[in-house]
Parts: C-alpha cells; structure tokens; sequence
C-alpha cells in the first residue's frame, strides 16, 4: 500500500512556557519538528501531511521545503480532529501513518514495523513499557493479549494507571477504515476533546486487526511536552551522537561532554576533548585534534591540524596541519593554508592565510590576504574599517611585521618586506624594502622624576 504520513504539530505546547511553538524547540540544534520530518521521509512516502495551528507562519516559514503539504487546525480540538484535517487530501487506498510533533527520538526501524504490516486491514500501534506511565494514555489488553483500547491518563481508573504498557501516540491504519473511525469518535471524555487513540477501541470491535508493535528502546517514545522532557531528550540524542561518532573511530574524551547541534563528519583517529560544541556542518580531517572549550560552527578543518582550548571557529576553511589557538576566534569567510599557525587572542575575518604564515598573539586580521610564510608580530591590527566603509589589506609573501603595528586599510605591503614594530602605516610599503612610522625615541639628559611633596600635618 503506498503510504501517507500525518505529523500532527498544532499543539501550543503550554507546559513549556515559551513563545516559540513546541516543535520549533531547538533539539540537538535543530527544530523538534525537523527531527519527525527527516524520519518521515526516510520511509519513502506519497506525501507528508503536516497539521499546524500555533504559531502556524512561524512553523511553516521554518519548513519552507517544497515537500510538505499543511493542513490548518484552527482549534486544537484534539489529535483525533487533527488527523481529520489531513485525511480528505488522503486516497482511500494509502495506509495513514500518524507521527507527533512532539516525539522526535523515534527510530525509522519502529516506524517501518507500523507502515509495513503483515497482512491488511491492519491498525498498528507502537507502544513502549515506562518504569513511569505517568501522563501517557496506557495500553489496555484483552485476556488473550490482543489490544483492546488506550485509556488516557486523565480518563483511567486506578488500576489502568498501573498498566506500564504506554501508547507512543504514534499508529498507522488504511485510510479508509481510518476515515471511519474518526468519523465515529466524540469528545465524551475527561479532556472534551477528539482523541486519535479511540479508533483503537472501534477497530477491535469492528473485528480489525489491532497490532500493538513493542519497542525495544523505550527512551525512543518520549513526548516531549516540558523543558525536562525537552533536556532529557537532547541528552539521549548527545549520547546516541557520540556513540555512533565513537563507533565510527573517534576518540571522544568524556561522551557525555560533546554537544552535536548540527552535522559533524570525522576522519579517522580524530581526538575531541571535552566540552566541545559542534554547530552546524563541520568536517574534521584525520587525526584532527579539538578542545578542550571549543566551539566549532560550520567548518571544515583540514588533516593533523589542532584547535587548542577554549577556541571559536565560525564558518571557516583551514588547511592541513594548522594549530590554532589557544583562546583563538576564526570569524566567517577565514581561509587557512596548510600550515599556519593562530595564536592566542588572535581574530581572524574574512581573510586568507597563505601556506606556513603564523599570526602568533594578540591580533586582529580581517578583510586582509596574507601570502606565505609571512610573520604578523604581536599586537597587530589591520585597521579595516573607517568608520563607514570597510577596506582590504593585502600583505605579500615572506612579509616580516614588527609588534604593535597597525596597517591602515587600504594597504598594500609588498612581498619580502619587513615593517618596524610600532609602525602605523597608512601608504603601501613597498617589496623588500624595512618600512617604519613611528617617532624617533629622544632620551633627556639629567632630567628629574618628580617627587610627592611632604605631607603637612597639624603643628604638635
Ligand atoms: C498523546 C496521546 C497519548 C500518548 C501521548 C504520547 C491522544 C489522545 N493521546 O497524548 O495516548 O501516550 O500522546 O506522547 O492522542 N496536537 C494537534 N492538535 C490537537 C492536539 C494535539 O496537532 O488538537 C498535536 C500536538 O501538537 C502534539 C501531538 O499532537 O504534537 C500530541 O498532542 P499532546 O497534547 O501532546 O498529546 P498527549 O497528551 O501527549
Ligand atoms: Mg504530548
């Protein structure tokens, strides 16, 4: 049967306080919602409904992908009225696959076993065993074991609460006898509202298979409804990211001390120290070594070279075998040669760096090319901005530069030359030749230090 998703997203999500909706909540650096998509589209579908209400432009302008159509619930009238939404845009002879915005750590394993049933009409249902079923809507069986209803939290007597078998909200059914079903649901309930999970009930006595699927990781099936869920969440997904980078080969210091938000791809024997924070698409060559304290975001970082502690690398391409760091920031549009070497309290911007080029302490480079070899002294800075427009500083190969200079952009410092410490330049210095522009020291003969006149206390 060829297949349909409904990602139900409508929900505000009030028990997280916050202005943004609950699947824009950022997980593992990217929308909750983003996580259910991905997966969805995993499985090979016909379509992707998803159902929007709350914070509705915002949700569809963060989605702005071609491949999803939206259907408005305008009142959250539960998730059995959210399903309704989509299920006109739906063919008769699709099966319906129903996933929560809001449970995004589901495994594309536990999704094929709903969408993929042994024979139909079948209903399936994932379901999960909690230590604590608290909140979730419980999975009542018959004597002979087969799922009979979902009792909600708010709905069930005292003994259903003990029943540990949770419903993940997540089930998949033929859209015709779905159709069906939720056509026949009301809101007779402890909430007043359409719940999905009565088509359960409907289902066994219409005499349809009802296949309730056991997950094995229960950790999977988390609703994500507050910021502890939320935390605990982002934690399972950290864990789950450096295991499979560990399996991968990478030497991972702590694993519970690195924080994927975004794509990280590694080489082989790549060493990651702790407390180290990836952000978006980051590549690291072999035998790259980062941290501890680092931050890296949307980089890619060339083989054997190593960013020191407490380091900030933004948007930039570095070449093999550079170290950069300690306490270094490379700013977006920094490019690195093979070679170079970044010190401490060093920020580099929009800039390249030629092959073997060290910018060692305490300097500031942007808007600036550096040919080979050059040596930036400390303390430098190129002055590219004056005050209105920003200006390109362009400084040759095997360049020598004195301590404390400052190169008033737009500048030109020629291949070989070398510039006095202390020097502010404000015309290009030309090739080969020592530039320096800065007073000449005097020195005064027998000149006095003043002293602290005598203190007058009162007369004794
Ligand atoms: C739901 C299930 C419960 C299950 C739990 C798993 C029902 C009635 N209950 O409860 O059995 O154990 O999920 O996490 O289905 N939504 C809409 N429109 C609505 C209502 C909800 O789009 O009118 C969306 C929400 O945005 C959310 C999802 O559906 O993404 C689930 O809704 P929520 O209110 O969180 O349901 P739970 O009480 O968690
Ligand atoms: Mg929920």
């Amino acid at each position: 049967m060829p297949l349909s998703v409904v990602v139900l997203a409508a929900g505000q999500g009030k028990r997280m306080y916050s202005r943004l909706p609950k699947v824009l909540q950022p997980l593992a650096g990217r929308p909750m919602l983003a996580h259910v998509l991905e997966r969805a589209r995993a499985l090979g579908t016909e379509g992707i409904h998803v159902i929007y209400g709350h914070g509705g432009d915002e949700v569809c302008a963060a989605f702005a992908d071609g491949d999803l159509t939206w259907h408005e619930q305008a009142e959250q009238l539960g998730t059995g009225h959210a399903v309704a939404q989509a299920l006109p845009a739906i063919p008769d002879d699709h099966r319906v696959l129903v996933l929560l915005g809001d449970v995004p750590l589901i495994s594309e394993a536990a999704l094929q076993a709903l969408a993929n049933p042994a024979e139909e009409p079948t209903l399936s249902l994932l379901t999960a065993e909690l230590d604590d079923p608290t909140g979730y809507g419980r999975v009542q069986r018959g004597l002979d074991g087969s799922v009979i209803e979902i009792v909600e939290q708010a709905d069930a007597t005292d003994d259903q609460r003990k029943i540990r078998e949770i419903n993940t909200g997540l089930m998949a059914a033929p859209a015709a006898e779905l159709r069906d079903w939720i056509g026949r649901i009301d809101r007779r309930n402890a909430q007043g509202e359409y719940y999905l999970t009565d088509v359960v009930a409907l289902a066994a006595s219409d005499g349809v298979k009802v296949v309730g699927v056991l997950i094995d990781d229960a950790a999977e099936a988390m609703g994500i409804n507050d910021k502890l869920q939320l935390a605990a969440a982002e934690r399972t997904l950290q864990r789950k990211l450096a295991e499979s980078l560990m399996r991968s080969g990478v030497t991972i210091a702590d694993p519970a001390r690195i924080d994927v938000r975004g794509e990280l791809t590694a080489g082989s024997d790549v060493f990651i120290d702790v407390d180290t924070v990836f952000i978006g698409k980051v590549r690291l060559g072999d035998g790259c070594r980062v941290g501890p304290h680092a931050v890296i975001g949307d980089s890619d970082i060339g083989p054997g070279t190593v960013v020191h502690a407490s380091s900030v690398v933004d948007g930039a391409e570095i070449g093999a075998g550079c170290e950069i760091g300690p306490f270094a920031r490379l700013r977006p549009k920094t490019r690195l040669a093979a070679g170079v070497k970044i010190g401490n309290f060093v920020e580099v911007k929009k800039s390249g760096i030629g092959a073997g080029s060290k910018v060692n302490h305490l300097s500031y480079i942007g808007d600036t090319t550096i040919g080979e070899r050059v040596n930036v002294g400390a303390g430098t800075i190129t002055c590219n901005f004056d005050g209105a427009m920003k200006h390109r500083t362009t400084i040759g190969d095997d360049v020598f530069v004195g301590s404390g200079v400052n190169l008033v952009a737009p500048i030109e410092i020629g291949v070989g030359a070398t510039i006095g410490a202390g020097s502010t330049l404000t015309k290009d210095a030309p090739p080969g030749e020592l530039s320096i522009a800065r007073s000449r020291q005097t020195s005064v003969p027998g000149w006095k230090r003043p002293v602290k006149a005598p203190v007058k206390g009162p007369a004794k």
